[in-house]
């Protein structure tokens, strides 16, 4: 057992080493750290959905940095980054989290390539996002902001801009301009501020003029990287439960979060995915509204978001805590055929004296094992746990699997005997070595 990225990376069971990294939870699983674990020995990581909502923390040598639209294998030199056509691209947001990794020292734009296919995430996105938010009060989805819904509804609707665009930026800015002054009737009938064009294409286009060198076929690419048997990785954003047709919809993001996004995000077919690795984090946590069965309210709820740093990465909102739902992660690994688990943040749980583990619920009299579609059943659902013994010390020393307490394993056993799914990574910290690798 070792504790290397390169032994854990080489461990991937499929022959090809490529690995699809998925949220099995309502996101913030601990992805970005997982990515970088294995992004060591990967040649390409493609982030295939999503947009600026994701938050994925790597921390290395103390030092935090958090990606948004960035691949998180963007800190491995050798590792060339693609954002896939399945993505929503705001060039302001990408043009800042570049400058961020410049200002500390390293400028990766040579390593980085967009699809010409992926959609622009353009002003009026971000305006609608928070119209739309508005208008529904009190059952508002409680979103990032970043534009992402109304970026997709562009797309399915066939009227969005795609980076592919930017190749001819005369042509942009004029399709542009037409764009955003339909949106500000749209906005104006929301009883929202109609935007300044002017002033948002001039604050628009330098970040669009700076990316547009970046714009390629990654499709195209990426076939010729696969036919001479590159490593890939796929970073998968959010989690299954807030997948737009599987999660608890319509308190869900705007993209397919599993296996199916990545297919269709990256150009790449089944043969090319590898193996599925699916993240789960050791309790369950979820920012934004919509039901959640296992919320504690309580001072429960308080300790572990206390104890986790349980804010989000993107917006610093507090994220509602409770218990693991090995109903949702079950779900989760059906639906994406999981498998392997990377277990993250067990050291959460080391002052527990005991442990509840959601295993069922029980829906109007009835036991059941999934996920009903209708989220007025879903907030009905009430968790059936089974209590699991803590372990009541400090797990984050331990670098191999024998060295973590008698009941720690323990969980981690039970949790893989539920969901008939390997733990083969488990998270002791947030550090790039704090980590088990079986
Ligand atoms: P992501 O969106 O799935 O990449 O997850 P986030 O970065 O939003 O949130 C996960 C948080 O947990 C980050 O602050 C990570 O640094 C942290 N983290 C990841 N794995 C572990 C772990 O095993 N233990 C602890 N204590 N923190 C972890
Ligand atoms: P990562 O990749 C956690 C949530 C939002 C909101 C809903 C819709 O860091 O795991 P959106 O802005 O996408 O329209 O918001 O989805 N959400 C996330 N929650 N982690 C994320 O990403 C999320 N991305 C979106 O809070 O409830
Ligand atoms: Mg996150």
């Amino acid at each position: 057992m070792s504790t290397s990225a390169s032994t854990s990376t080489s461990a991937t069971s499929n022959d090809a080493g490529n690995a699809v990294v998925l949220g099995l939870q309502w996101g913030d699983e601990g992805k970005g750290k997982v990515i970088d674990l294995l992004a060591a020995q990967a040649n390409v990581v493609v982030r295939c959905q999503g947009g600026a909502n994701a938050g994925h923390t790597v921390v290395v040598k103390g030092k935090k940095s958090v990606l948004h639209l960035l691949p998180s294998g963007i800190l491995h030199e050798q590792a060339t980054c693609i954002i896939g056509n399945g993505v929503v691209v705001d060039p302001l947001a990408l043009c800042h989290e570049l400058d961020e990794l410049i200002g500390g020292g390293a400028d990766p734009t040579h390593r980085l390539l967009v699809s010409d296919r992926a959609h622009l995430v353009l002003p009026s996105h971000k305006a609608l996002d928070a119209a739309y938010e508005q208008r529904k009060g009190d059952a508002k989805v409680g979103t990032t902001l970043r534009g992402i819904g109304p970026c997709y509804s562009d797309k399915v609707a066939r009227t969005g801009l795609r980076c592919g665009e930017l190749r001819d930026l005369t042509t942009f800015e004029r399709k542009l301009r037409t764009l955003l002054a339909g949106v500000n009737e749209h906005l104006v009938h929301l009883g929202a501020k109609a935007l300044d064009i002017d002033a948002a294409v001039a604050q628009i286009m330098p970040a669009c003029k700076r990316i547009a060198p970046l714009i390629a076929d990654t499709a195209a690419l990426l076939h010729q990287a696969a036919a001479t048997k590159q490593h890939f990785l796929f970073e998968g954003a959010q989690g299954v439960l807030l997948d737009i047709d599987y999660g608890t919809y319509p308190f869900v993001t705007s993209s397919n979060t599993g296996v199916g996004g990545v297919i269709a995000g990256s150009g790449l077919s089944h043969k090319s995915l590898g193996e599925i690795i699916g993240v789960v984090k050791a309790y369950s946590t979820r920012v934004g509204s919509g039901p959640f069965p296992v919320e504690l309210l309580d001072q429960k709820g308080e300790d572990l978001r206390k104890r986790g740093h349980e804010f989000g990465a993107t917006t610093g909102r507090p994220r509602r805590c409770g218990w693991l739902d090995l109903v949702a992660v079950g779900f989760s690994c059906r639906l994406n055929g999981v498998d392997s688990i990377a277990l993250t943040k067990l050291d959460i749980l080391d002052t527990e004296a005991e442990i509840p583990v959601c295993v069922a619920y029980e829906l109007d009299g009835k036991r059941i094992d999934t996920i009903p579609a209708r989220i007025d059943d879903l907030a009905r659902a009430k968790p059936v746990y089974e209590v699991l013994p803590g372990w009541k010390s400090a797990i984050n020393a331990a670098r191999t699997y024998d060295a973590l307490p008698t009941n720690a394993r323990r969980y981690i056993e039970f949790i893989e005997s539920r969901l008939g799914v390997k733990i083969r990574w488990i998270g002791t910290g947030p550090g790039r070595e704090e980590i088990v690798v079986r």
